[in-house]
């Protein structure tokens, strides 16, 4: 048991400067822990609710003091004094109190910074490392949702539905890197379709990885001031983001850039892109390109792509609510040894994930713990994408903070892969330094990817 004496929170600011929640926590014990949250740009329909002030006259409406004040508030009221036995017994207190589907009254953003907080207390009060906590946490209890309902895994679970989980431990690795090299869409300001065009280092350090990017994005500036005429800017993640006359061209591009710091594509480095579809997805038809595409047309055009480009993975080839047309993209895309990575498509929501289990609709989960808002609730849907035998890419959002609990979690829950954007910007680095400091401490090798060759 686990008491709480003090649960404050304040507003600070995101990478992109904007307002979000900071939470702090202090057990009985003296225990005391601070945790922040991230927010997306390119949000799924199906997520849940950052609360924000809607106040115009301050950071655009997007102030966050409604969310603090509740944290201080009402949630502070229900849980300071209260002995709470685990993690799952808090988040379970705090979906009861907000007793909305989608967390919008007390807001996401507000009970997701308490769920991290009490989290990096606890781990502090046992002595543990925080990826070891969370490891912990994956192994606890898994919530099978009874309905394959999209909307039905953000309304209020109840303890009964939770069983006992029996499979053995993650096995000790760190998760694969997948680090953005370009940027388009929205986080780019929309000058190419597709939103991130990732590097996935086959290395087998995250070392060694994170110095193959390094090399890879310096002859990318090359390219840019050669090709484009002009210093290289940034997206939202770190991204380089000239104007490419097309995806295509993007796509040369890298591979133009890899071979110019002595790489050869599929042998050191492979790719990966996060198309977001749903950005440009209207009536109907895909905006990639002229003319507008069909989902058939574009799935075969993201087909041929990855065959030409050694792509790997594929994130959100199609919109969020094109059900009827993933599983065939899955199809094609396994053929050619490709993962068929679902964000926005799944939104780390248990009751779309066991739907496209069903429908065969995708083999991999882009995990983002304030899409559903709590640890619990983002364990479960880890547990049911592996337990599907998918694979699991531990995501950042777009607008980030310096806090780095997120590099423990993908170690913890035994990511396959990370995605935490570019490797220029303080709010990334602080992941990929923390990536860094549990590598020498535990010297665990990154986990292997068979479907592409590498490890078992
Ligand atoms: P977001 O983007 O954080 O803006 O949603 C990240 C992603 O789409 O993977
Ligand atoms: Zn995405």
């Amino acid at each position: 048991m686990t008491r709480i004496d003090q649960l404050s929170a304040i507003e600070i600011l995101d990478s992109r400067g904007r307002p979000t929640v900071k939470a702090s926590i202090k057990f009985k014990s003296g225990a005391r822990a601070s945790a922040s949250v991230p927010s997306g740009a390119s949000t799924g329909a199906a997520e849940a609710i950052e609360l924000r002030d809607g106040d115009s006259n301050r950071y655009g409406g997007l102030g966050c003091r409604k969310a603090v004040a509740n944290v201080n508030g009402e949630i502070a009221r229900r849980l300071i004094f209260c002995e709470i036995p685990d993690q799952s017994s808090l988040d379970h207190i705090l979906i009861e109190l907000d007793g909305t589907p989608n967390k919008s009254r007390l807001g996401a953003n507000a009970i997701l910074a308490v769920s991290i907080a009490f989290a990096r207390a606890k781990a502090i009060e046992d002595g543990a490392e925080l990826h070891e906590h969370f490891s912990t946490m994956i192994g606890e209890r898994a919530y099978i949702p009874s309905t394959a309902s999209p909307a039905s895994a953000t309304s209020s679970i109840h303890p009964s539905s939770f069983i006992l989980h029996s499979s053995p431990p993650p096995a000790p690795t760190l998760p694969r890197l997948t680090i953005n090299l370009f940027s388009g869409g929205r986080h780019a300001g929309g000058q190419v379709e597709f939103q991130d065009l990732l590097l996935v280092p086959l290395s087998a350090t995250i070392d060694e990885g994170l110095a193959v990017v390094d090399n890879v994005y310096r002859s990318a500036e090359k390219l840019i001031a050669r090709k484009y005429n002009m210093r290289s800017l940034k997206a939202d993640e770190g991204g380089l983001a000239p104007p490419f006359p097309s995806v295509q061209r993007m796509m040369e591009d890298a591979a133009e850039a890899l071979g110019e710091a002595g790489y050869v594509l599929g042998r050191e480095v492979a790719l990966a892109v996060d198309v977001a579809s749903s950005q440009f997805y209207r009536d109907g038809l895909y905006h990639w390109g002229s003319p507008a595409k069909t989902s058939a047309e574009m799935i075969d055009g993201i087909v041929e792509l990855a065959g030409r480009f050694h792509i790997v993975s594929v994130e959100d080839a199609l919109a969020e609510e094109d059900w009827a047309n993933w599983p065939a993209l899955r199809a094609k895309l396994k053929a050619i040894n490709v993962l068929t990575l679902g964000d926005d498509f799944l939104c780390t929501n248990p009751g779309r994930i066991q739907r496209a289990i069903d429908a065969q609709a995708a083999d991999a989960l882009l995990l983002k713990v304030n899409q559903i808002g709590t640890l619990t609730q983002a364990a479960q849907a880890c547990r049911l994408a592996k337990s599907a035998g998918w694979r699991v890419t531990v995501s950042a959002r777009s607008g980030e903070t310096e806090d780095d609990w997120l590099a423990d979690l993908a170690v913890g829950w035994s990511a396959d892969q990370i995605k935490v954007g570019s490797v220029r910007q303080s709010e990334r680095l602080a992941k990929y330094n923390r990536l860094l400091e549990i590598e020498k401490e535990t010297r665990w090798g990154v986990v292997g990817w068979p479907g592409i060759g590498i490890g078992q």
